[in-house]
């Protein structure tokens, strides 16, 4: 197991990316667990050692609400053999205190800060190849983003502020697929299922699924052969998303709109 290389998982300190984080240890898997309090990485840890001592952990810690503090604790990993990525921290809050960097805070941890560690790793992604980016968006994504207001630094709020950070996760794969089609690293995205976590309790309450089902649908897409990108991944299947998404001038938006946010942290 020393030698394979590892699957990296934001957010793994709770909810779904926990338990599919303790599902792919079971497996074997070496892996590295992203999370912003490192008293909780250090437990974490501890649990997944426990639960198999064959395997390697590692950890990244970093507030996705701060893009410096994030983009220096991605730059030291940048170099590990990683072959998937499974953007999943997230967030939904009533907060509507903007974050350091200026930005709505659940725009910045559910969409920005994982475009900007998607390319930290990118090199390493594609050296490793073949490789897996797996974004998890949700079926509550918007219809739409309203680009010239996010431009101006105008960001919706609370429901429709997750709706469109979810939105541009969706976005964002796309596009990466399409970037990525000669690479051999494959980039779908996918709905989880309505899992009783603190995220859909704090928006929502608990009207899900017990989080042992959380991992089910993580398992599909990473089970997928490379050769499937591109896609948004429901009920083990692969669904159309908003009509949307599907335009390839807004998926062009979306990530210039993006790279240009977060020039401020020295992002080419
Ligand atoms: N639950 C659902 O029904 C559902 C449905 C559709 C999509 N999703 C998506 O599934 C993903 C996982 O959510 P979940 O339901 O498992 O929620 P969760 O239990 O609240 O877990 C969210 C994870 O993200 C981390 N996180 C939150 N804010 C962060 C920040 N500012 N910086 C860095 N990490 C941060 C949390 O860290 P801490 O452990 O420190 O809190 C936690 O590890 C999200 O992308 C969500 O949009 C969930």
């Amino acid at each position: 197991m020393k030698n394979s290389g590892f699957i990296l998982i934001t957010g793994a300190t709770d909810g779904i990316g926990l338990r599919s984080a303790i599902e792919f240890v079971k497996q074997g898997k070496n892996l590295i667990i992203h999370g912003r309090n490192k008293e909780r990485l250090k437990e974490t840890t501890k649990k997944l050692e426990e639960l198999n001592s064959k395997i390697v952990v590692k950890t990244v810690c970093a507030n996705f609400e701060n893009l410096k503090e994030t983009k220096n604790a991605f730059e030291q990993i940048q170099n590990e053999n990683i072959n998937c990525v499974i953007n999943n921290a997230g967030c939904f809050t009533h907060e509507l205190k903007p974050t350091i960097d200026g930005f709505e805070k659940t725009y910045q941890v559910n969409h920005l800060s994982h475009f900007l560690i998607t390319h930290i790793l990118l090199e390493t992604l594609i050296k490793h190849a073949p490789s897996k980016i797996i974004v998890i968006a949700s079926m509550a994504h918007a219809n739409s983003v309203d680009f010239k207001a996010i431009k101006k630094g105008s960001f919706p709020k609370t429901y429709k502020a997750y709706s469109v950070s979810k939105l541009c996760n969706i976005l964002f794969a796309f596009k990466m697929a399409r970037e990525l089609k000669d690479k051999k690293v494959s980039v779908n995205t996918l709905h989880p299922g309505v899992i009783n976590t603190k995220l859909l309790i704090e928006g929502w309450g608990a009207c899900g699924s017990s989080v042992e089902n959380a991992y089910r649908m993580i398992e599909f897409a990473y089970n997928l052969d490379t050769s499937i990108t591109g896609q948004y991944l429901k009920d083990f299947r692969i669904q159309k998303v908003a009509d949307f998404a599907h335009s390839k001038e807004n998926q062009d938006k979306c990530y210039d709109i993006s790279r240009k946010q977060l020039q401020n942290v020295k992002f080419v």
